[in-house]
Parts: C-alpha cells; structure tokens; sequence
C-alpha cells in the first residue's frame, strides 16, 4: 500500500469510528514509526551557557538509560541556542512549533525567555516541558494544561531561607539581584517568608541581567552594614559575584545567602570563595538515596563532569516524558491521555521523590545546604513538600 493508500484508508476509518463515536486511531506518524520530534530551546551562550548544557545532558542520560528509545520510539532534536535573550524568545519558540513542528518544546533557563515560550505554548497547545526557568506565572496565572515544569517556581526555594534566617535572629536584611522575573520573584518569595518570620528587608539592590559590575554595590553593602545579605545569582555570573565578594573583603564579616542556584554548577570554579555559604534548594550533592548515587555516578561516568541541580531537572523532564508517552504506548497524538498521565506522575527523581502540583509544578522538600569542599552538603530540610501558592492558577 502506498502513503497516499494508507492516509486515505486511515481517514476513512477515522471517520467511520468518529461516525460511530468510537475513539479516534493512532496516528499516521505514530503507525509508521516516524521518530518523535523533541525541541530543546535552552541557553548554550552567555552566562546561562553551562545550564543549558547540563539540562541537555540530564534530558539525553534519561533517555540512554531507557535504552536510547522513549516508550519504544526513537528521538530526533530540533536544538536552539536561545541565548537567555527574551526579545528573541516568541520567533525562537515559533519556529521549533510551526517550522520544524516538534512534538514536545522542552526549554528553557531564563524566566524571561520562558514568558515567550509560555505564550506560544498556550497558543499553539504544544506540550511544554519546563526543565528550569522559575517564572512563577507559568504554573500560575498563566498556568495551562500542556505546560509542565520539572524544576521550581522562583518563589519557592526562597521562601523558606526567611524563617532558617528570622530563627537566627537575623532581623534586618539588604536583597541584591540581577532586575529580571527570576531576580525579582526570588527576592518576593524570600521576602514573604522573612517578614511573616519577624524580619524585614531594609534595601533592595538591583543591577541588569547579566551584567558583572558588582563592584559599586558592594561598596554600598559594605557602608550599610546589614546583618545578613540575601542573593539570587546563577551561573557564570554567580561565580563571578561569589569572587567579587571575598575580593571586597566581605567573606565572613557579613552573611551571605541565597537560594542554591549561587552555590550550584560553580564550585570547582571559584576556589574557596564558597566554601561555608549556606543556601536552599530542591536538591543537594551528596543526598544518600540509591538513586542519587546512581544518577551521579552514571553522569559523571558519561559526561566526566559532577552533575547539579540543573541536570537533575533535565533528567527529572525525560523521566516525566517517557511517564506521559509510556501511557499512550508511544502515541504522542493522544495529547489528553499523556497530560492525564503525567498528572499523575510520581517522579523518582535524584532530588527525592516528587509529585505534580495541580498547576503542573514539583510538590518537594526544600532542602538547607552550605559548601563544604566541593560539595553543596544537605545540612537538612528547610521545608518539606512545599508547593507553589500557584497564584491565579484557574485549573484543577
Ligand atoms: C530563571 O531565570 O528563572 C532562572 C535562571 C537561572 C537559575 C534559576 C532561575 O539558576
């Protein structure tokens, strides 16, 4: 039978079953085994470069340890460098959809690029896989059915730092961040958990994303003198603000926290300019679970590289699609039955074992952590099972 035979015999019985309201056939793609087509929108340039490729190869170990193949099928990658640039996000977003018509749009790091994957997401009903960006409005008020994030709202590894630092006795705190979503948003959630503890934030400083030019806010910081000092940086430019601080003479005389991403992916590039900073985080270096240890032994085997936070939510986003297409037995076209299933999922993930919010966001423990050595060591759980407030979010 030729394509043409066949496309024209599929339509006809998918007329007939839909004439006789039974439910629709497989795909065309799907009968004839066509690979399924995977968009990766992620940073591989500028200070979010190392990120990206962390979440690549997270994503790609995942997909090797269940054989090279997802549910039976094999995979092809349509990859884009987004740059972490949002005024190139919705053209970028766009074209993987439209142009190279993925099946799933997995991206990306930055909160702003993720507003325009969002946006062509909730317009195009592509089934979205968030493996990082914390944009809060994603998983709420511009939650949807086809978006799903492996990673965390930029709130929630914020707000719980607010009471481990009020139950110090820290009562007054100054906030430095790059101005964009996730700085903003980090620095809102720590906020929230720090006055509801008794504390208040004295000065927020900002600088643009992702400039380095830490210099003449840290000659402020070191004049107000605040007990404690809350940060969001990631990246490239964290290792470079945790130099700049220990330069400046600041190590050790003012406290200095975060949420983990500071301390994540830099170690081995920062010397001891690390060593003793405490953060919190959805997942820590040396958490004692079999699968942790497999997971960290696999990718360093792989990649000889240490995996971070950032590989453990690209791993954790194959996992959750080989849950949505194992339910469909590789029939990417049955949209409605693999966001049912990946509702449902429990993820057996190297952080913990986690579930999805009704907003389609991890439900985790948040775990405090400080550097020892090399290592971001779990020093205990700051929060357990924290979800997201989801604010706005209109489903479920
Ligand atoms: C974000 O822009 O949402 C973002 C970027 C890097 C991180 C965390 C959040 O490490």
């Amino acid at each position: 039978m030729s394509t043409n035979q066949a496309y024209d015999r599929r339509e006809f019985l998918k007329a007939a079953a839909a004439a006789a309201g039974v439910a629709s056939l497989p795909s065309l793609a799907f009968a004839q085994g066509a690979k399924i087509k995977i968009g990766l929108m992620l940073p591989y340039t500028g200070t979010y470069a190392q990120l990206g490729v962390a979440i690549t190869n997270g994503f790609k170990l995942a997909v090797a340890e269940s054989g090279g193949k997802l549910s039976g099928r094999e995979l092809e990658y349509f990859t884009v460098d987004d740059e972490s640039d949002p005024s190139k996000a919705t053209d970028n977003a766009n074209k993987l959809v439209t142009r190279d018509k993925v099946d799933v749009l997995i991206g990306t790091v930055h909160s702003g690029v993720e507003m325009g994957i969002v946006k062509i997401a909730r317009e195009t009903g592509v089934l979205h896989i968030n493996p990082n960006a914390g944009a809060d409005a994603a998983t709420g008020a511009l939650c949807a059915p086809n978006i799903f994030r492996t990673s965390f709202t930029n709130w929630q590894p914020a707000y719980p730092m607010g009471k481990v630092l009020a139950d110090r006795g820290i009562k007054k705190v100054v906030t430095l961040t790059w101005n964009y979503g996730a700085g903003t948003e980090s620095i809102n959630g720590f906020k929230e958990g720090f006055t509801k503890a008794g504390g208040s934030v004295v000065k927020e400083l900002l600088l643009p994303f992702p400039s380095v030019e830490f210099q003449p806010l840290l000659t402020e910081i070191a004049s107000l003198k605040p007990q404690a000092v809350f940060v969001f940086f990631a990246g490239g430019g964290a290792a470079k603000f945790l130099k700049d601080w220990q330069a400046a003479g600041l190590k050790g005389k003012i406290g200095l926290y975060g949420t983990g991403f500071l301390t994540d992916g830099i170690l081995e590039s920062v010397g001891d300019a690390a060593e003793g900073i405490e953060t919190t985080l959805h997942y820590g270096d040396g958490i004692e679970t079999p699968k942790n240890k497999t997971f960290r032994l696999n990718y360093a085997k792989t990649y000889k590289l240490q995996p971070d936070v950032y590989a453990v939510q690209g791993y954790d986003a194959g996992l959750l699609l080989a849950a949505g297409l194992n339910a469909v037995k590789g029939d990417v076209s049955k949209k409605k039955e693999m966001i049912a299933a990946m509702e449902k999922v429990k993820i057996d993930s190297p952080r913990g074992a986690w579930t999805m919010s009704k907003a389609h966001n991890p439900i985790q423990d948040i775990y405090l952590r400080k550097v020892v050595g090399k290592e971001n060591r779990v020093m205990g759980v700051a929060h357990k099972a924290l979800a997201d407030p989801a604010r706005g979010c209109k489903m479920g």
